[in-house]
């Protein structure tokens, strides 16, 4: 049996959750999927499966275009005892999500040192375009936080940075990741890069840098199409398992499907 002392002091659990997509109206319904109750129904699982994370990771696409959302995610995850790291994806609206998201558990992008790692939450956000761009001073912030810290790093932007095969998406990704993968690799000690957007799972390696694109927590999309298409999957969450170290492992976890009806399959 593990000793709980020797697993708190070694390894450290990670929530991701992504493209919630919320309303300001509980009903509201993206592709056949009530956002709320999905959320919900994502975060009963997660914590069923792990009550203690060291660090809940919101990487983008909060709310559907409707910043009246931001008050559900708060009323949702505004009892969480650990940090709620938030980033803004193209459905955000960054300037009321940042005035929204401004007291704990919720941060808004910045950069954070949790135990032996450190977390920074980048912006994308390219105004009137769907993909995204890393700005200036994005890159600064980026290139500063790990000139800072050796701690070992998580980078997470709400944009794919790597093709992932699907044409379509590939078009609406991150528009200069030349910019980003010079000062990522500069930096030895970035341990992975994380990402929403996608809806679907992503697992890949640069240089040694883990790559993990992470489904949403309400409706997918098919993997390797060339045209805009919506997935049977059901909504998920990935866990992390960072050690002390600099290693880390990685799971997507889809929800059961007792806990999930797509309107559209009904
Ligand atoms: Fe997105």
């Amino acid at each position: 049996m593990r000793n709980p002392r020797f697993v708190t002091l070694y390894l450290m659990q990670v929530l991701q959750i992504t493209d919630s997509h919320l309303y300001g109206n509980a009903s509201g319904n993206l592709r056949g999927v009530e956002t709320d109750s999905s959320l919900r129904n994502v975060l009963d699982a997660a914590f069923a499966e792990s009550p203690e994370y060291a660090a809940i990771l919101a990487t983008g696409d909060l709310v559907q275009d409707d910043p009246s959302g931001y008050l559900r995610f708060k009323s949702i995850l505004g009892t969480q005892r650990a940090p709620v790291l938030c980033l803004p994806g193209n459905h955000d609206e960054p300037e009321t999500m940042r005035h929204s998201l401004n007291q704990a558990p919720f941060h808004y992008c910045g950069a954070h040192l949790i135990g032996a790692w450190q977390f920074i939450m980048l912006d994308s956000y390219d105004p009137g375009h769907v993909g995204g761009r890393l700005a200036a001073d994005e890159l600064t912030r980026l290139e500063t936080a790990l000139a800072r810290s050796p701690a070992h790093a998580l980078v997470c932007l709400h944009h794919h940075p790597v093709p992932t095969g699907s044409r379509w998406l590939d078009g609406i990704g991150l528009a200069n990741p030349d910019d980003f993968w010079r000062v990522i690799d500069a930096h030895s000690q970035v341990r992975g890069i994380v990402w929403g957007h996608v809806h679907q799972a992503y697992d890949g390696e640069r240089n040694g840098v883990q790559l993990y694109g992470t489904p949403s927590t309400g409706a997918q999309f098919t993997p390797h199409s060339d045209r805009y298409a919506v997935d049977s999957r059901p909504p998920a969450y990935r866990v992390f398992d960072l050690h002390q170290d600099g290693s880390m492992e990685s799971d997507v976890r889809w929800i059961a499907p007792a806990n999930f009806r797509q309107a559209a399959s009904r």
